[in-house]
């Protein structure tokens, strides 16, 4: 009976248990697996990690403030992990512990198209910017990167490239992706991020990491201008496809998880 869960602090307002339990009963494995949400603070990370194996765990995915823990932590790391510098999925097999990162391709994912050659705008600096800045590198994007506390985003075009910018011309990129937190208390994204709400142009792809019941101000803007939108919960649900298909070999029905984690 293999069980998966999701490991964060906190971890309540997590969609992936809803999301991956619905995913393995279409697939037909929901009474031989299972996946469950497990708080667990920063401190007792590690030792909780390690106990799993023994527990009868898979896997597991790893989320806020977690990322960095887990990949520190793995015997094995994927390329893609290594790179970025943060991990959001494990693997157990044997006693031996892998780390992989679905983030960033979770993200190229959600996309309604390739971002060869497009100029992009990464907002934020943390550990989902890292991911999607890692992604549009690789695909050949013009990436800049904007970060309210900018040493924050030198560091990251220092070891990941792209270019820092301090105001950024909001019609001028195919692409903006905001990856930071503003939005998630409720704030004003217009007042915290270089955007303005009459801003966006049709034609513009506009990607909100932010994810909650209603589509979050800077999409319903984005939305009214005619620009492409994508949220957060269409990110969620790729990087947990991806994750599910490392765990079970099989093909992720992305349908089913779509409708669970929009509940
Ligand atoms: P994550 O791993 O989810 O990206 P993080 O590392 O805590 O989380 O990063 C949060 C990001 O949101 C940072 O870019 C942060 O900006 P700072 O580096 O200046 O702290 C950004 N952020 C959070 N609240 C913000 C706000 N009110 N206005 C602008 N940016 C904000």
């Amino acid at each position: 009976m293999p069980r998966l869960a999701v490991l964060g602090f906190p971890v309540g307002h997590s969609r992936s248990p809803a999301m991956q339990s619905a995913a393995l009963a279409e697939l037909g494995l929901g009474e031989e697996w299972s996946y469950e949400a497990i708080e667990v603070a920063p401190d007792a990370f590690e030792e909780r990690v390690r106990a799993m194996p023994g527990e009868g765990f898979a896997g597991a995915n790893v989320t806020v403030p977690h990322k960095g823990a887990a990949l520190s932590l793995a015997d094995e790391l994927s390329e893609t992990a290594r790179e970025i510098g943060a991990a959001n999925t494990l693997v157990f097999a044997g006693d031996e512990i892998r780390a992989e990162n679905t983030d960033a391709e979770g993200f190229l994912r959600s996309l309604p198209g390739s971002p060869e050659g497009k100029r992009a705008l990464v907002l934020g600096a943390g550990g989902a910017a890292r991911a999607v800045v890692w992604a549009l590198l690789r695909e050949g994007a013009a990436v800049e990167v904007w970060n309210r506390t900018e040493l924050r985003s030198q560091h990251l075009c220092e070891e990941l490239g792209g270019q820092t910018v301090g105001a950024p011309e909001q019609g001028a990129y195919a692409l903006i992706v905001n990856t930071t937190a503003v939005g998630l208390g409720g704030e004003d994204p217009f007042a915290e991020l270089p955007l303005d709400a009459a801003g966006f142009t049709a034609g513009q792809t506009v990607v909100d990491m932010v994810y909650g019941g209603e589509p979050t101000a800077l999409l319903h803007a984005a939305d009214a201008a005619g620009a492409t939108t994508v949220d957060g919960i269409e990110i969620l649900v790729q990087q947990g496809g991806l994750s599910l298909e490392t765990w079970t070999t099989r093909p992720a029905p992305l349908d089913t998880m779509r409708a669970a984690a929009r509940g």
